[in-house]
């Protein structure tokens, strides 16, 4: 049974945060993280400690599920065992030997190209190159680097087979639908499309295995990097909300604004959404920071939630109140 998870908006919705609750709650045998690389920074906070992943699928947390990294994901080695060695997974994380290598040469080509870092406003982790030299057909893979060797997989046939087990898979997509190559606001989007369907190439599984779609929605979304924001607020107007966010990769302030019902419509449609988790709820109203239970969000907050399950025509399943696991409304006994 397939679960793919992906943002809905310009990323950073908490995707790392969804991902590590439904994880731990459901016990997952498998998770596999697709998107872009390691231009992505999910944030995961559990009992009082922050963990910040760029590569590592966000399911780590749960002892013994297994953690996997497919084909479509671009890899820097220097990041990926890295972060095997601070987290200790070295003995259940497996790589795809067709997996894009991001060399020094691919971030200094990021970094230094005033079209790729100034007007796009790239992460500058080199992400944009690399795939350039994929398309280019000139770049290394996985299989090709002696230091990856140990934790080389097949994860297509790793994933299959875990499916035709029975077990639960869950894919972990990065960045969101408007950083997506084709469908977001070109050309201030990432080097690949961000989408479901994008998501089950990148781990080598088909549309047919695929059980739940969750669009992962932040009740303010943000943006970082430049390209355009209907619904931006000044950064004075996000202040007074008590919204202030920085980049976990780039460390750059968040640009944020109010909820797109326009843009999170055609991110359901084009994702095929079964489900949609809605972040940062405690936004909307302070009060609701923390809140277990729908029950004990304020009415101004449910009626927020309400209001998005209705215009979106998908249910609300999973409400995030604050960053910590804990802080999760789960509704999905009673709306599944
Ligand atoms: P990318 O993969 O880079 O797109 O990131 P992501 O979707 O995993 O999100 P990221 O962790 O970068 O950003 C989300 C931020 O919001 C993190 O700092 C989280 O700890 C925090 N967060 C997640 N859920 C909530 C919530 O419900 N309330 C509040 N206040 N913060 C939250
Ligand atoms: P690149 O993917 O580094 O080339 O960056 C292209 C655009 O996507 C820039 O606007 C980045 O800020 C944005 N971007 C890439 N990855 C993320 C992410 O994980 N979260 C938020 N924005 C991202
Ligand atoms: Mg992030």
């Amino acid at each position: 049974m397939v679960t793919i998870l992906v943002g809905g908006q310009w990323g950073d919705e908490g995707k790392g945060k969804i991902v590590s609750y439904l994880c731990l709650n459901d016990r997952y045998d498998v998770t596999a993280r697709a998107g872009v690389g390691p231009n992505a920074g999910h944030t995961v906070e559990y009992k009082g400690k922050k963990y910040g992943l760029r590569l590592t699928p966000s399911g780590f947390l749960t002892p013994g599920t297994r953690l996997l990294i497919g084909a479509g994901v671009l890899v820097d080695p220097q990041v990926i065992l890295k972060e095997i060695r601070e987290l200790d997974v070295g003995d259940r994380i497996g790589i795809d030997r067709r997996c894009g290598i991001i060399e020094e040469e691919h971030i200094r080509r990021d970094r230094g190209s005033s079209h790729l870092k100034e007007k796009i406003g790239s992460t500058g982790t080199g992400c944009g190159p690399a795939n350039m030299d994929r398309a280019n057909r000139s770049l290394r893979l996985a299989g090709d680097v002696p230091e990856l060797k140990p934790y080389m997989a097949d994860v297509p046939k790793e994933l299959n087979s875990a499916i035709e087990a029975g077990k639960k898979v869950l894919v972990e997509g990065s960045q969101g639908f408007g950083l997506s190559l084709y469908y977001g606001t070109y050309p201030y989007v990432t080097s690949k499309d961000t989408n479901a369907a994008q998501a089950c190439v990148d781990v080598g599984i088909g549309p047919r295995d695929v059980k739940e779609v969750i669009v992962v929605f932040k009740s303010y979304p943000s943006r970082v990097g430049e390209g355009p924001f209907p619904t931006e607020l000044s950064p004075a107007e996000a202040e007074k909300q008590g919204i202030v966010e920085y980049g976990t990769v780039t460390g750059r302030r968040r640009r944020t604004g109010t909820f797109d019902f326009d843009m999170a419509r055609e991110a359901a449609m084009i994702n095929s959404a079964s489900q949609i988790a809605l972040t940062c709820v405690d936004y909307i109203d302070k009060t609701s920071r923390g809140a277990k239970r729908y029950e004990d969000l304020t009415e101004r907050a449910r009626r927020f939630v309400d209001r998005v399950e209705k215009e979106v025509g998908v249910p609300v399943t999973l409400i995030s109140t604050g960053p910590d696991l804990s802080e999760t409304i789960d509704l999905r006994e009673e709306k599944l």
